[in-house]
């Protein structure tokens, strides 16, 4: 008692002393004291929805370049976790996903890319813990409702077919499953699907339950032994680094299962830095997962650039390595899952956080950040105010770590006024002056200090400059694009449209783009009554789009061409645009939005169901036009909003039809 006592004294008075001459503030790191929790790792978000739609289309080298970025061990972000969603069909934020069961006579485990994602992913770290989970169902899982658990048999049987084609197909082991994006869990489901999962040899998937907030599940899970039994991880969304007593009440390991979803800029870059400190320090939380993963899709779309990087171009083959990529890196390169956090991580003095992490056989990881409010601010929650301002720190180190002598010192410093960041730069090694070491930290800053040597910042030459959407294209959707069912640059936004072959079409039409959603999914955005493919460029003013279609439901069929097409997304049920319909009862219609609402002219076509016709869609400036065949069908509609937009395919209703030769020609 004494002796620890006279060190306490001794500690205080050699601290007040230290603080005296150096103004340094003190801060020490112990594993003596016990260890905190195991670390789970970083992760990114490919999915919910759509958000690498793009990337599947670049030109090598620039693809591979791209993953490496993401996914190489020691080269950048270095990700321990990828979470993909299970495509239900259905919008799901900035696109629609394919589901591997379209009805329940259906199984394909080859649409889509996140398969081929994750396995990208593996090949360059086979250590990577793969994360699924479904946004949207298919309608017939929900049996005409939009609800997953009124059959919830059906709801684990679609489930765990994934993982277990996952496996079959492609020999990738699922090691965590979600229960339902954002919306309210269901405990006799979630029991349900574990033991589906049980039944099924799946007794390593590990349930994540249930990515939405904190409660009510830690209550449920408390309250309910059973359900605890089958939840093996609390998944809160956007936690802003905080949880609830009930969560830390279970025991149970707690991720922000989906975070930052902030535009990637430096802002986004100092919110990643203080939320993947924070999550810890704050909440408890040992997994972060980033929405999204990359930034892939039409940023036009929903929640632009909310990606860690960006890859918004497969025909320039242009990308950027964006500052969250580097702050990953901070922590990704120095740790594995299965590293523990210290229990002595904390804030600092004057504004910022720390935390440190040990592999538990002598390595010791720091990461110290003083970013501001103001340069760290994430799309969500609201952030409390707080201030930060320079100041030194002493950091003593004990236990294991009292006679390191030196560590490894890596460095970002995020220059809001000059924008002349730095980031992820290796410093000269730190030495030790028993155990401890001091640093002058400045605002808006990120170190780590390590004893791992392997950290590197990789580099490839850059990537080809930035360039506009072609102004002429043309796809015969001929020329495939192994191993991928969408044709290239096509963003779904209701519906899915997959490359289609008919063997016993004689003529020109063997290979077509097909819609093929034929009832309204379980949905989890709102998506329109008809479906729709969106490309090109959003700034398109004037503009020729032409495409062979071909109707397939008799009588009531119809199909869309259309130009200025202004939204998708999550709000693509009220995009306006100009829409040129025809239908298999023998009309056609030209409207200004996707609902058929406002209609600004109609007529007499002579098209059927079963039968090609050549439809062409001009707009320009005011006015619109259109030929059905070859000949004017329509002519100077007045079209006066919106004034710009993207091209689209589509149909009336969810139904069957087919597209070919398409071609765009923008002025
Ligand atoms: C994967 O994990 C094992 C065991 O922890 C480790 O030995 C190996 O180096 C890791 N591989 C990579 C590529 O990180
Ligand atoms: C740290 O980890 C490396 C492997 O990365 C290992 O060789 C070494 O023994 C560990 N311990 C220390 C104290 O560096
Ligand atoms: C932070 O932003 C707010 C709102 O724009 C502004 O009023 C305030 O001055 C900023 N604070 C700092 C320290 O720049
Ligand atoms: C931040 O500093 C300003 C100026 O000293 C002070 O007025 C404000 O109360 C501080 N805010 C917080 C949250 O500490
Ligand atoms: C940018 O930062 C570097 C290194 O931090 C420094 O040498 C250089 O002078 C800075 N340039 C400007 C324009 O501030
Ligand atoms: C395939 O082509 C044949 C011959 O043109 C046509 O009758 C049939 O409707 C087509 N089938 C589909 C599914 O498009
Ligand atoms: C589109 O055409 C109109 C009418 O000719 C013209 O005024 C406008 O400048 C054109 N827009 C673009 C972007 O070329």
């Amino acid at each position: 008692m004494f002796a620890s006592r006279n060190g306490f004294v001794h500690i205080c008075t050699w601290v007040f002393l230290c603080l005296r001459l150096s103004g340094a503030d003190d801060y020490v790191l112990d594993d003596n004291v016990g260890l905190g929790r195991r670390f789970d790792g970083i992760g990114g978000l490919s999915g919910g929805g759509a958000t690498t739609r793009l990337l599947v289309n670049y030109a090598e080298p620039y693809r591979s370049q791209i993953l490496d970025y993401l996914f190489k061990p020691n080269f950048g972000a270095s990700l321990d976790i990828i979470k993909v969603e299970i495509g239900g069909d259905a919008q799901t934020t900035d696109g629609t996903e394919p589901s591997h069961m379209h009805n329940e006579n259906d199984e394909n485990y080859f649409r889509g890319y996140e398969w081929w994602l994750m396995k990208e992913a593996k090949k360059r770290n086979p250590n990577i813990t793969l994360v699924a989970l479904p946004w949207a169902f298919p309608g017939w899982v929900g049996h005409g409702t939009n609800w997953p658990y009124d059959y919830p048999d059906i709801t684990a049987y679609y489930v765990v077919s994934w993982i277990i084609g996952a496996k079959q197909y492609h020999d990738l082991d699922i090691d965590y499953i979600g229960i339902w994006n954002e919306r309210k869990f269901n405990s006799n489901y979630i029991k349900l699907l574990r033991y589906t999962l049980d039944k099924s040899g799946l007794e390593k998937v590990k349930i994540v339950a249930n990515d939405n907030l904190w409660q009510p599940i830690s209550t449920s899970v408390l309250l309910d032994q059973e359900l605890s039994k089958a939840v093996e991880v609390l998944g809160a969304h956007y936690p802003g680094t905080t949880t609830v007593m009930e969560a830390l009440l279970t025991g149970k390991p707690l991720w922000a299962s989906e975070d930052y979803s902030t535009f990637n800029d430096d802002i986004g870059g100092g919110c990643w830095a203080r939320i993947l400190n924070q999550n810890y320090v704050n909440g408890k939380i040992t997994a972060t997962i980033s929405w999204n993963l990359i930034a892939s899709y039409y940023e036009d779309l929903s929640f632009g650039r909310d990606g860690l990087m960006t890859a918004e171009e497969p025909w320039s083959g242009n990308y950027v390595v964006e500052s969250p990529i580097w702050i990953t890196a901070h922590t990704t390169q120095f740790t594995d899952p299965g590293w523990t956090y210290l229990q002595t991580v904390g804030h600092l003095v004057q504004g910022g956080s720390y935390v440190a992490l040990t592999d538990g056989q002598g390595n010791l990881t720091i990461v110290i950040e003083t970013m501001s409010h103001n340069h760290s601010q994430c799309i969500r929650p609201p952030l409390p105010a707080f201030n930060v301002s320079a100041q030194t720190a002493r950091f003593q180190l004990k236990g294991s770590f009292g006679s390191l002598t030196s560590l490894q010192v890596w460095h970002s410093k995020f220059d809001f006024s000059t924008q002349n960041s730095t980031f992820f730069k290796k410093l000269a090694p730190t030495q030790l002056v028993d155990g401890s070491f001091t640093l002058d930290l400045d605002v808006d800053e990120v170190y780590t200090l390590t004893t791992i040597t392997t950290g590197q910042k990789g580099v490839y030459p850059p990537p080809p400059p930035t360039a506009p959407f072609p102004k002429v294209y043309k796809d015969d959707f001929k020329v495939r694009n192994p191993p991928f069912t969408e044709a290239p640059n096509f963003a779904d936004q209701t519906g899915v449209f997959e490359y289609f072959i008919n063997l016993t079409d004689p003529g020109p039409h063997v290979f077509t783009l097909r819609q093929v959603v034929t009832q309204r999914p379980v949905t989890w955005a709102s998506d329109a009554d008809q479906t729709i493919s969106v490309i090109g460029d959003h700034s398109w003013q004037n503009l020729t789009v032409t495409c062979d279609i071909f109707i397939e439901t008799v009588k009531t069929g119809g199909v869309f061409i259309a130009a200025r097409v202004d939204q998708g997304g999550e709000a693509v049920r009220n995009a306006k645009g100009v829409f040129f319909w025809v239908f298999a009862d023998g009309t056609y219609k030209v409207t200004n939005d996707i609902a058929k609402k406002s209609v600004l002219a109609e007529g007499l076509s002579g098209t059927q169901a079963g039968v090609w016709h050549t439809l062409s869609l001009t707009v320009k400036g005011d006015f619109a036009s259109g030929m059905l065949n070859g000949y004017p069908l329509w002519k100077s509609a007045v079209v006066l909003q919106p004034k710009k937009g993207w091209a689209a395919i589509g149909t009336s209703t969810f139904e069957l039809a087919q597209f070919d030769n398409f071609e765009i020609q923008a002025e």
